[in-house]
């Protein structure tokens, strides 16, 4: 029978870890998949990590189940850093430990599907690009609001308003909380403060994907979308994810809070996804988890993590402004001040995909084909040679 199925295009963003594994030439610059790296070109375990892991292999007395919603201090320490120490105590939220943020936001998928199959998710234009089959593979109606203008390497803050405004009552707007994939332009707090106001008065449904929280501002400030919506709308839906703030990548931790009316409509909630949990992959794997949790419950370990995660934003706004002064340099007549504008690890150059091409094959710089980068890429080695190949094929 399996005859009949075709192959599938491959994934845009994975397929540059291959190719870049593969290319012998020496001066190559990996920025396409969203990793950071250190100024060797590592992805480092982090300190507080490695700590907490040998803590759980000196101590951990056991590997039994933990159920669907995955592990309970882990899921509270998630939610007071995303919604703020005070959701503890609103029954109104419910977080369950999800298999990265791509589990997360296919969970809430499944969720939105029960409780109204014939809604609309609206995403940004342009948006993380598995947002788009990730959330439509589960038969999610998807929309597109207007966010950025690669003319003028802004937001398109109008026009998304605009769109909002428009937007039936109940339909769902996915906002990114912080470091927009890929642009890397955020909304300021007036323009969150604005959109809020919107959400409430059109009566939608915002489901925030903060997946990178603290690699913006801060981790209290990164959540300030996340906070300011959770104060004023009846309904919302957040994922998050500790790939990158924790470096747990491949480790697979992330979590699903849900903001429901009243605390019945949590509880029922909460049961349908659990139940779509045990249905689609009964429970999340354990280890990163019990990792932040430890870490975010030890008060050491948690100013440890802090000062390291200090660490990864100042480098990723340090590498943003080496190259936005090597292309001033070696690109003069061009205006490249977007990338010093934007947040967290992306950016658009801004330049065509033959562009994203000609670098890859000419210069071994690899990029999606989008121009996003991952700023994490690059570093006070390998800048020159980015800026200069950049510039030869402008
Ligand atoms: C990215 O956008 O590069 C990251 O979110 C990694 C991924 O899975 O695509």
């Amino acid at each position: 029978m399996f005859e009949t199925l075709k192959a599938m295009p491959p994934d845009a963003i994975l397929t540059l870890i291959g190719e870049h594994q593969s290319d012998a030439r020496e001066n190559k610059i990996d920025l396409g998949v969203g990793v950071y790296r250190d100024e060797s070109g590592q992805t480092p375990i982090l300190r507080a990590v490695k700590k907490a892991e040998q803590h759980l292999l000196d101590s951990q007395p056991s590997k039994s189940y933990l159920g669907s919603g995955g592990n309970p201090e882990f899921n509270e320490a998630i939610q007071a850093i995303t919604f703020g120490g005070g959701a503890r105590a609103d029954k109104r939220v419910t977080t369950v430990q999800t298999p990265g943020g791509s589990g997360s936001l296919r969970v809430a998928a499944g969720l939105i599907m029960r409780a109204k199959p014939d809604v609309a998710l609206w995403a940004s234009d342009p948006t993380w690009s598995n947002h788009i089959p990730l959330l439509g593979g589960a038969g999610l109606e998807l929309k597109s609001y207007p966010y950025y203008d690669t003319e003028r390497k802004d937001i398109r803050f109008d026009e998304m308003l605009e769109t909002l405004n428009d937007m039936p009552s109940g339909d769902i707007v996915l906002l990114h909380g912080c470091c927009h994939n890929p642009t890397g332009m955020d909304l300021s707090r007036d323009q969150w403060q604005t959109v809020v106001d919107l959400v409430v008065t059109r009566d939608l449904v915002p489901f925030i994907d903060i997946a990178y929280q603290g690699f913006s501002d801060g981790l209290e400030e990164d959540a300030y979308p996340v906070r300011i919506m959770f104060d004023r709308v009846p309904e919302m839906i957040v994922s998050s994810s500790c790939s990158k703030n924790f470096g747990l990548y491949r480790d697979r931790v992330g979590s699903l809070s849900i903001v429901a009316k009243d605390s019945a409509t949590s509880g029922n909630l909460r049961s349908q996804t659990l139940n779509i949990v045990r249905t689609m992959y009964s429970m999340p794997p354990d280890h990163g988890a019990a990792v932040v949790s430890h870490i975010l419950n030890n008060a050491d370990l948690r100013d440890d993590w802090l000062v390291e995660l200090a660490g990864m934003r100042d480098r990723l706004k340090e590498m943003r402004a080496l190259l936005g002064a090597a292309l001033r340099e070696k690109a003069p007549d061009h205006d490249f001040s977007h990338i010093e504008r934007a947040n967290g690890m992306f950016s658009f150059v801004g330049i065509s995909t033959e562009q994203v091409e000609r670098l890859k094959s000419e210069f071994a710089v690899y990029m999606v084909n989008s121009s996003r980068i991952n700023v994490a890429g690059i570093t006070q080695g390998n800048v020159e040679h980015l800026a200069s190949s950049i510039a030869a094929v402008l």
